[in-house]
């Protein structure tokens, strides 16, 4: 599924377009953007998408483009979504590295979780990176994300096993903001 547009004071979160593939290809070719992606091998266009028309068939992920001033930077998502116990597991990556160091991620995160726990009545989202990726981690823990623990060498890269930071967010943690809150449906 695409995510609805979710308009926050820089940030927008926007459903994909045609235009959107293409952005990723240049993105992913960076090895700085994908130091902690896990993607080793730029993907080509046709790969690119087709995967965001599976990832618009899927009814377990939602995945928005992220955009500041009409221009598209990154993409965010909860993923794996499980129904029954309200759950999934979170994403983000801004590709576009003149916006890193912002705060653009860290509105992101913000607006995904306001969606996810007042419209998709999740409970929890989970989430892991690199434990050197510490602008993820900040920007995590900013957003309301709390660590839950560190599993050990558990991805290679560079030649050598890294550590694994784990973090996830409750309802229950969840700083919720004021009944100004413009993405709550309290009727027409
Ligand atoms: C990691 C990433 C999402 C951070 O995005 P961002 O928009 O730069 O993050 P924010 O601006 O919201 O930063 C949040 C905090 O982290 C800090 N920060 C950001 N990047 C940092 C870095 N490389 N090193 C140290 N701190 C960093 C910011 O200064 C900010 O802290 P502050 O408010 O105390 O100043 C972005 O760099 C990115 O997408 N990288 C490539 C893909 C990736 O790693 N995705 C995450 C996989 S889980």
């Amino acid at each position: 599924m695409y995510g609805p547009v979710l308009r926050g004071e820089r940030v927008t979160l926007r459903p994909p377009d045609d235009t959107d593939p293409a952005r990723f290809v240049a993105w992913f070719a960076d090895p700085e953007v994908t130091r902690y992606l896990g993607v080793l091998f730029p993907p080509p266009l046709e790969i690119e998408q087709e995967w965001f028309k599976s990832i618009g068939e899927s009814k377990t992920d939602v995945f928005w483009m992220i955009e500041v001033a009409r221009r598209a930077i990154g993409s965010c998502a909860i993923a794996r979504i499980d129904w029954l116990h309200a759950r999934g597991s979170t994403g983000i990556a801004i590709g576009d590295k003149t916006a890193w160091r912002k705060g653009y991620a860290t509105e992101a995160m913000r607006l995904r979780t306001e969606y996810a726990f007042l419209q998709l009545n999740l409970h929890k989202l989970s989430t892991r990176t690199f434990m050197e990726n510490e602008g993820a981690r900040r920007a995590l823990q900013k957003a309301g994300y709390r660590e839950i623990g560190v599993a050990r060498e558990e991805m290679w890269r560079d030649g050598r096993w890294h550590d694994q930071w784990r973090a996830e967010i409750l309802r229950a943690d969840w700083p919720r903001r004021d009944s100004a809150d413009p993405l709550r449906t309290d009727g027409c």
